[in-house]
């Protein structure tokens, strides 16, 4: 029997990222947990919802741009740790090793198995939050991380699995079975 918890969001585990922005010509980053992805093709942007509180939606709004890394188990506290303070406060900028790519403004971690560029393509000003559309521009992806046939092992990236109701970060765990292809056994049954 199922028990109605009223409307509470339990579209969990999420995918932890780190947000990366340029804010009083300063990096600075932010964890978000939020993160949806808009559409499948080129161009290909992502979406996440950050609140307007946050440090880093002024950085974004002004220089429109931003990136989106992918830290692994290995960046636990790195990852906690700017989603904990604020870049109002404290200065973020050298938590972690940064590289440059093709976007000024989209500061990229090098520890990170996986960051991508984004150029802001939309706001949405929803209630308390901004909701940012960005398009992607380039991915750079540790080569470690890569499968022989050049695509993203996101076993080898062991990504941090965000739950809300443990306040816990998880882990992935083993694959299950194929896409579009283990239900095919039930068409026309
Ligand atoms: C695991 C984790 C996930 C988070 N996800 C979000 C999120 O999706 N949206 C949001 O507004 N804040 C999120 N936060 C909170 C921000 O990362 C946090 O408030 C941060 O300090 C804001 O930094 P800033 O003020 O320097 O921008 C998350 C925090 C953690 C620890």
């Amino acid at each position: 029997m199922k028990r109605n918890l009223g409307p509470v969001n339990a579209l969990y585990p999420s995918l932890t990222t780190i947000v990366g922005a340029v804010v009083d010509d300063k990096p600075n980053f932010l964890a978000v947990a939020h993160v949806g992805i808009m559409n499948h093709g080129q161009p290909q942007y992502l979406s996440f919802g950050i609140n307007k509180a946050h440090h880093s939606n002024r950085g974004i709004h002004e220089h429109k741009e931003f990136s989106v890394c992918i830290p692994g188990e290995d960046l636990v506290a790195q990852t906690d740790y700017v989603g904990l303070v604020s870049g109002r406060n404290t200065d973020k900028s050298k938590v972690f090793e940064l590289f440059s790519g093709e976007l000024a403004h989209a500061p990229l971690i090098r520890e990170c198995p996986v960051c991508m560029e984004c150029r802001l393509a939309r706001v949405v000003d929803f209630e308390s939050h901004d909701v940012f559309i960005g398009e992607i521009v380039a991915t750079h992806v540790e080569e470690s991380v890569l499968r022989d046939d050049g695509k993203i092992d996101i076993a080898r990236i062991r990504p941090l699995l965000f739950d809300m109701a443990s306040v816990k970060y998880w882990s992935l765990g083993a694959e299950v079975a194929a896409c579009w292809s283990v239900g095919k056994g039930l068409k026309g049954a």
